[in-house]
Protein backbone atom coordinates (compact mmCIF):
# COMPACT_ATOMS: atom_id res chain seq x y z
CA UNK A 1 0.00 0.00 0.00
CA UNK A 2 1.41 3.63 -0.94
CA UNK A 3 0.25 6.34 1.17
CA UNK A 4 -0.88 7.84 -1.90
CA UNK A 5 -3.60 5.40 -2.03
CA UNK A 6 -4.41 5.84 1.81
CA UNK A 7 -7.97 5.93 2.66
CA UNK A 8 -8.38 7.51 6.44
CA UNK A 9 -11.67 7.32 8.47
CA UNK A 10 -11.67 10.71 10.43
CA UNK A 11 -14.08 10.08 13.00
CA UNK A 12 -16.26 12.55 14.78
CA UNK A 13 -18.06 12.06 18.11
CA UNK A 14 -20.84 13.53 20.43
CA UNK A 15 -22.04 16.77 19.77
CA UNK A 16 -19.46 17.99 17.32
CA UNK A 17 -22.44 17.92 14.58
CA UNK A 18 -23.04 21.51 16.97
CA UNK A 19 -19.78 23.62 15.85
CA UNK A 20 -20.23 26.56 14.88
CA UNK A 21 -22.76 27.47 17.41
CA UNK A 22 -21.75 25.32 20.67
CA UNK A 23 -19.62 27.52 23.13
CA UNK A 24 -17.82 29.34 20.47
CA UNK A 25 -15.68 30.82 23.15
CA UNK A 26 -14.61 27.02 23.35
CA UNK A 27 -14.76 25.61 19.99
CA UNK A 28 -14.66 28.90 17.49
CA UNK A 29 -17.19 29.46 15.38
CA UNK A 30 -16.13 27.01 12.54
CA UNK A 31 -19.33 24.67 11.66
CA UNK A 32 -18.24 20.55 11.13
CA UNK A 33 -18.46 20.92 7.57
CA UNK A 34 -15.84 23.80 7.38
CA UNK A 35 -13.70 21.51 9.20
CA UNK A 36 -14.12 18.91 6.59
CA UNK A 37 -13.24 21.40 4.06
CA UNK A 38 -10.43 21.81 5.78
CA UNK A 39 -9.57 18.29 6.41
CA UNK A 40 -10.39 17.48 2.23
CA UNK A 41 -7.91 20.48 1.42
CA UNK A 42 -5.20 19.13 3.29
CA UNK A 43 -5.75 15.22 2.43
CA UNK A 44 -5.58 16.19 -1.47
CA UNK A 45 -2.64 17.92 -1.21
CA UNK A 46 -1.12 14.75 1.25
CA UNK A 47 -2.60 12.63 -1.43
CA UNK A 48 -5.00 10.99 1.20
CA UNK A 49 -8.68 10.02 0.36
CA UNK A 50 -10.76 10.92 3.84
CA UNK A 51 -14.02 9.52 4.50
CA UNK A 52 -15.31 12.30 7.21
CA UNK A 53 -18.23 11.17 9.85
CA UNK A 54 -19.73 12.77 12.47
CA UNK A 55 -22.03 10.64 14.76
CA UNK A 56 -23.46 11.31 18.57
CA UNK A 57 -23.80 7.16 19.13
CA UNK A 58 -21.38 5.68 20.49
CA UNK A 59 -22.01 1.87 18.98
CA UNK A 60 -22.80 3.63 15.58
CA UNK A 61 -18.84 4.97 15.95
CA UNK A 62 -17.42 1.28 17.32
CA UNK A 63 -19.31 -0.09 14.02
CA UNK A 64 -17.37 2.42 12.54
CA UNK A 65 -14.00 1.89 13.53
CA UNK A 66 -14.62 -1.76 13.09
CA UNK A 67 -15.62 -0.99 9.14
CA UNK A 68 -12.72 0.52 9.25
CA UNK A 69 -10.52 -2.25 9.69
CA UNK A 70 -11.51 -3.65 6.41
CA UNK A 71 -11.59 -0.19 4.64
CA UNK A 72 -8.90 2.16 5.75
CA UNK A 73 -5.58 2.36 6.48
CA UNK A 74 -5.53 4.72 9.35
CA UNK A 75 -8.25 6.51 12.07
CA UNK A 76 -8.38 10.09 12.98
CA UNK A 77 -10.34 10.64 15.76
CA UNK A 78 -11.69 13.26 17.94
CA UNK A 79 -14.67 11.16 19.93
CA UNK A 80 -15.59 14.43 21.89
CA UNK A 81 -17.10 13.03 25.31
CA UNK A 82 -16.83 9.35 24.50
CA UNK A 83 -13.24 10.35 24.56
CA UNK A 84 -12.81 10.26 28.51
CA UNK A 85 -15.50 7.37 28.94
CA UNK A 86 -15.74 4.77 26.40
CA UNK A 87 -14.07 1.05 26.52
CA UNK A 88 -15.63 -0.08 24.12
CA UNK A 89 -14.11 2.61 21.49
CA UNK A 90 -10.73 2.09 23.32
CA UNK A 91 -11.25 -1.61 22.09
CA UNK A 92 -12.79 -1.32 19.00
CA UNK A 93 -9.63 0.67 17.83
CA UNK A 94 -7.20 -1.61 19.68
CA UNK A 95 -8.79 -4.50 17.67
CA UNK A 96 -8.73 -2.39 14.10
CA UNK A 97 -4.82 -2.47 14.45
CA UNK A 98 -4.70 0.60 12.12
CA UNK A 99 -2.30 3.51 12.98
CA UNK A 100 -4.59 6.47 15.40
CA UNK A 101 -4.46 10.22 15.75
CA UNK A 102 -6.14 11.44 18.36
CA UNK A 103 -7.46 15.51 18.05
CA UNK A 104 -8.82 17.67 19.90
CA UNK A 105 -9.88 21.22 18.99
CA UNK A 106 -9.56 22.80 22.79
CA UNK A 107 -6.51 22.25 24.92
CA UNK A 108 -8.10 19.23 27.10
CA UNK A 109 -5.25 19.68 29.59
CA UNK A 110 -6.71 23.78 30.30
CA UNK A 111 -9.90 22.70 30.64
CA UNK A 112 -11.72 20.97 33.65
CA UNK A 113 -9.81 17.57 35.16
CA UNK A 114 -12.45 14.99 33.77
CA UNK A 115 -11.05 15.69 30.18
CA UNK A 116 -7.63 14.89 31.03
CA UNK A 117 -7.85 11.44 31.09
CA UNK A 118 -8.17 10.11 27.10
CA UNK A 119 -8.91 6.01 26.78
CA UNK A 120 -7.83 6.47 23.50
CA UNK A 121 -4.45 8.61 24.00
CA UNK A 122 -2.58 5.14 25.02
CA UNK A 123 -3.45 3.57 21.83
CA UNK A 124 -2.80 6.72 19.82
CA UNK A 125 0.52 7.39 17.64
CA UNK A 126 -0.12 10.83 18.93
CA UNK A 127 -2.36 13.38 20.52
CA UNK A 128 -3.52 16.92 19.07
CA UNK A 129 -4.96 19.20 21.22
CA UNK A 130 -5.75 23.07 21.11
CA UNK A 131 -5.19 24.07 17.69
CA UNK A 132 -8.90 24.47 16.79
CA UNK A 133 -10.11 23.21 13.05
CA UNK A 134 -5.98 23.31 12.41
CA UNK A 135 -5.81 19.97 14.11
CA UNK A 136 -7.60 18.23 11.52
CA UNK A 137 -4.75 19.20 8.74
CA UNK A 138 -1.87 18.64 11.55
CA UNK A 139 -3.55 15.47 12.21
CA UNK A 140 -3.83 13.96 8.42
CA UNK A 141 -0.17 15.02 8.02
CA UNK A 142 1.06 13.47 11.03
CA UNK A 143 -1.14 10.09 9.68
CA UNK A 144 0.54 10.86 6.55
CA UNK A 145 4.09 10.50 8.24
CA UNK A 146 3.56 7.51 10.06
CA UNK A 147 1.91 5.75 6.78
CA UNK A 148 5.06 6.79 4.88
CA UNK A 149 7.26 5.69 7.45
CA UNK A 150 5.33 1.95 7.41
CA UNK A 151 5.70 1.95 3.71
CA UNK A 152 8.72 -0.03 1.39
CA UNK A 153 10.60 2.35 -0.29
CA UNK A 154 10.05 1.29 -4.17
CA UNK A 155 13.22 -0.12 -5.39
CA UNK A 156 12.96 1.70 -8.64
C1 LIG B 1 -13.45 17.83 22.37
C2 LIG B 1 -13.07 17.88 23.86
C3 LIG B 1 -13.98 16.97 24.68
O1 LIG B 1 -13.63 17.04 26.05
C4 LIG B 1 -15.42 17.41 24.53
O2 LIG B 1 -16.28 16.54 25.23
C5 LIG B 1 -15.84 17.54 23.11
C6 LIG B 1 -14.90 18.16 22.15
C7 LIG B 1 -12.61 18.82 21.54
O3 LIG B 1 -12.58 18.66 20.31
O4 LIG B 1 -12.02 19.75 22.09
O5 LIG B 1 -16.95 17.22 22.74
O6 LIG B 1 -13.18 16.52 21.89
Amino acid sequence: MSAMSAKIFVLNGPNLNLLGTREPHIYGSDTLDDLKSLAQARAAELGLEIDFRQSNSEGELVDWIQEAKESAHGIVINAGAYTHTSIAILDALVATELPVVEVHLSNLFKREAFRHHSYISPVAAGLITGFGPQGYPLALEAMSSILAASTPHSST
